[in-house]
């Protein structure tokens, strides 16, 4: 049976006070709309067509480029005149009949089993809404149901502002998600009116239609809050961060992760960890993050697109900002604290990488260790190498990125600059303070340095009186 979803982006979201498009602000790194059409990823459905009015050319732009292989098309609604208008427009597009999943941009947290479970009760043929018991139901639409209210038939959606006394004290309420059997969804669209307090065509009076067709009207439960919060400003944005954040960490402590501490993790992407590994506070972990067995993060780190490998430990404030390749760590490295590896680091194990060392575009093989503020950049660098204190790779000639070869068991004194393009041999030696230009043969020492002189007697310059 033929699935179709409608995801509702046009509102404005003026209390986000924002200049950007409300559903393009993100939670755990992703846009909120981001979140909704990757759970729809996995639903099967034929069109997943999203309404957009506000910031609509960004809104498209940002998420077609999201998600490239998704069968996403986008519906626009000029003015918005409710959510009932804004399914009014994708119904052209909706199939013939089947089913109709309706989901909000702005709830970004609902899940793929709840979204399932509401399609499965739909079934094409009952209306079923999503509905949750709110302790504080204030502003949602209430279910109004037949005889005492409770367990009885879903006989209506009042909206708050147009509820009676009486009615604002239901606390089961409409979440804004529902699923419709398309062929009447097209029908009672075509008979909605906006005589109500907004003057708005809500899209919840198909539930009082529904009713009088003797369609059944059913309600799943959502099964946590959590997946039917809404943003609507900063406040609600960063509550939910919070509470999507402890979610996150509670499943990685459930599967032994030990967090220093819950409530200062932020994990904004995937992070695939191995057994007895500790995360100090105030980590922010980015993209996809795999940390081997044993791994130890300390505090304050911020880790992107990176493969960590077992029993290393990346001491405090260290910076790994790996692109879509990812950074490479291997085992029993000591990376930090203070240290910086960017996109095209690939080390090996036993690496040491120590404070304000930076590595970029680089390779250093098993052993190998830069520990206190150097620079390699577009460098291969073999086992063993010991790279001095303050020593860098020039690799950039102003127009060109250079390599720099540096063989096994090679010692580079401090402050020396290799000047790329440049090969030093194995086992070779490079004196403190020298700037080479030229190959470094194998076992060589070299010295490219100014000849040190010392003048017996010399007389410092007096002040004069
Ligand atoms: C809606 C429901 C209410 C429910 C609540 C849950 C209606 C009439 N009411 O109310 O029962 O409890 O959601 O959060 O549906 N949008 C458009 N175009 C429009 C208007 C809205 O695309 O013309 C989008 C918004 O961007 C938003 C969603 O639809 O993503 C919901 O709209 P909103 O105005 O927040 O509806 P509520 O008044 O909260
Ligand atoms: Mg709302």
């Amino acid at each position: 049976m033929s699935l179709d979803i409608v995801i509702m982006a046009a509102g404005k979201g003026t209390r986000m006070k924002s200049r950007h498009p409300k559903v393009l602000h993100k939670l755990a790194g992703r846009a909120l709309l981001s979140h909704v059409v990757q759970t729809c990823a996995g639903l099967g459905a034929e069109r997943i067509l999203v309404i957009t009015g506000h910031g609509a050319d960004r809104v498209e732009a940002a998420t077609q480029a999201s998600f490239p292989q998704l069968p996403l098309a986008f519906v626009r609604q000029e003015p918005q005149l409710g959510t009932g208008h804004a399914v009014q427009q994708a119904e052209p597009q909706l199939a013939d009949e089947g089913t109709t999943l309706i989901l909000n941009g702005d709830v970004p947290l609902i899940r793929a089993e709840t979204a399932q479970a509401l399609i499965d009760a739909c079934g094409g043929k009952q209306l079923a809404l999503l509905t949750i018991e709110l302790h504080d139901p204030t502003g949602y639409g209430r279910i109004v149901r037949s005889g005492d209210g409770h367990g009885g038939h879903v006989v209506g959606i009042v909206e708050h502002k147009d509820a009676t006394p009486a009615q604002r004290q239901i606390r089961e309420v409409y979440t804004g998600m529902m699923a419709a059997p398309t062929a009447l969804l097209r029908k009672w669209l075509a008979r909605l009116d906006n005589n109500n307090a907004q003057g708005e065509y809500y899209l919840t009076d198909v539930v009082a239609m529904a009713k009088r067709d003797q369609v059944p009207v059913v309600a799943t439960h959502a099964a946590s809050e959590i997946e039917v919060l809404g943003v609507n400003s900063p406040l609600q944005l960063a509550d939910l961060e919070r509470r999507y954040q402890r979610h996150q960490a509670e499943t990685l402590m459930e599967q032994g992760v030990r967090l220093a501490d819950p409530a200062r993790f932020d994990l904004r992407g995937e992070l695939l960890a191995g057994q007895d590994v500790e995360i100090d506070v105030n980590n922010v972990f980015e993209g996809r993050v795999e940390l081997g067995d044993n791994v130890r993060v300390g505090p304050n780190c911020v880790i992107k697109n990176a493969r960590i490998g077992s029993g290393t430990v990346i001491q405090a404030f260290t910076h790994i900002e790996g692109d879509a390749a990812g950074v490479d760590v291997g085992a029993s490295a000591i990376i930090g604290p203070f240290a910086r590896l960017r996109p095209g680091a690939v080390l090996g194990n036993e690496v040491h990488i120590g404070n304000f060392v930076e590595v970029k575009n680089s390779t250093l093989a098993h052993g190998a260790k830069a520990n206190h503020l150097a620079y390699l950049g577009d460098a291969t660098v073999g086992e063993r190498v010991n790279y001095g204190a303050g020593s860098i790779t020039a690799n950039y000639d102003g127009a060109n990125k250079h390599r720099t070869v540096i063989g096994n068991d090679v010692h580079v004194g401090s402050n020396c600059v290799l000047i790329a393009p440049i090969t030093v041999g194995d086992g070779a030696t490079i004196g403190g303070g020298s700037t080479v230009s030229k190959e470094v043969p194998a076992g060589h020492l070299c010295v490219a340095r100014a000849k040190q002189i010392s003048l017996a007697g010399w007389q410092r310059p007096q002040k004069k009186k």
